[in-house]
């Protein structure tokens, strides 16, 4: 969400806002600036736990479900589906003919999406400034394929923009065949988004408690659904910042390396770093990567012993055991 481009659509009249009611800002990202909006009216909507906490500190209201609202802005993710999930969600927050503004940089599809609601309902000009564009139309109803559904894929429920929406991840497959046939008693599952690797944790001899660590609320909402062992316990958190009630004696990960819509590899190395912290003196955190990622010097910083215990040209699967305190865990 671009504020200048906003601020440039409503002062050159593109659209224009309600004079009163509650605006619903659906899925912006922390560091996106609302501050072209009266925040009193504004309620912010995302289940990304980072982005809902750093907006609840700003002072907004946060929801992950939109309570009734006079318009509605849609800042646009780059996943297809969700993007559409969201304007039908906006659609359905608001009154029929009230205003939906979507907001999305051209790098996130910004015109595919103008494109696909041009054929239906009646756009206005989009507004082109700051490598994207903003553009609105009255509510109309979307095609309901549009509307957030669960999907079954090989077996598991996902949902519209979640990791792995379409399909088991290729690295999390490989680090799942790559664990030990026994478990410690107490494991984590870190960014553990729609369970599969819980599902194969709780499958090894051993574990008697297993801890979802998710900031995706979809994600995790499907976990619940993927994942019902009685041993598993669901922690909607940011992995980065969340305090495992016990020391555990594995982790286990496919880290993320994006925030929002960038590459971010120090995500991941954060994630190594809490994985440590977690870990008890003798515990082990068996973690994929792409081959690419820069792990290995933080690793190395983190654990005593690194060990790699399967992959392919793409992936590598680590076992990295003792984590090291005077080093920084
Ligand atoms: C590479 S995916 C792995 C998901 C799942 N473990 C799997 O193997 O299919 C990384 C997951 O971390 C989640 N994630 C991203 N940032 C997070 C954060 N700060 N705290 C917790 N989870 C996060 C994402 O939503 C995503 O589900």
């Amino acid at each position: 969400m671009q504020s200048v481009r906003l601020n440039f659509a409503l002062e050159t009249g593109a659209f224009a806002l309600p004079e009163a009611g509650q605006l619903a800002v659906f899925r912006p990202r922390a560091g996106d600036d609302l501050s072209a909006l009266p925040k009193d009216r504004v309620q912010v909507i995302s289940g990304f736990k980072p982005d809902v906490d750093h907006f609840a500190k700003a002072g907004f209201a946060v929801a992950t479900v939109a309570a009734p609202a006079a318009a509605a802005l849609v800042c646009l993710p780059r996943a297809k589906a969700e993007a559409r999930a969201l304007l039908a969600a906006a659609v359905a927050a608001v009154p029929a003919g009230a205003t939906v503004i979507v907001d999305g940089q051209k790098t996130d599809g910004v015109d595919a999406i103008y494109k696909d609601l041009r054929a239906r309902v009646a756009v206005t000009e989009a507004v082109a400034k700051a490598h994207g564009k903003i553009f609105a139309f009255p509510a109309a109803s979307l095609p309901e394929e549009w509307v957030a559904v669960p999907a079954v894929v090989e077996g598991f429920t996902t949902a519209p923009g979640v990791f792995s929406a379409d399909g088991v991840d290729r690295g999390s497959a490989l680090l799942a065949a790559a664990l030990p046939a026994k478990l410690p008693s107490r494991v984590v599952d870190l960014g553990a988004g729609w369970g599969y690797l819980s599902h194969h944790i709780l499958q090894r001899d051993g574990v008697k408690e297993l801890h979802l660590v998710e900031a995706e609320a979809a994600a995790l909402d499907c976990a619940r659904l993927n994942v019902t062992d009685p041993r598993a316990q669901f922690h909607w958190a940011d992995a980065t910042l969340w305090q495992v009630p016990h020391l555990a004696g594995a982790v286990v990960c496919n880290p993320p390396f994006h925030t929002g819509r960038e590459a971010d590899p120090m995500l991941g190395v954060a994630f190594l770093r809490a994985a440590a912290r977690m870990l008890a003196p003798d515990g082990t955190l068996w973690l994929v990567a792409n081959r690419h990622l820069p792990y290995d010097l933080p690793l190395r910083a983190l654990f005593r012993e690194i060990e790699e215990v399967g992959g392919d040209t793409a992936f590598r699967v680590i076992r990295a055991a003792y984590p090291d305190r005077r080093k920084g865990a």
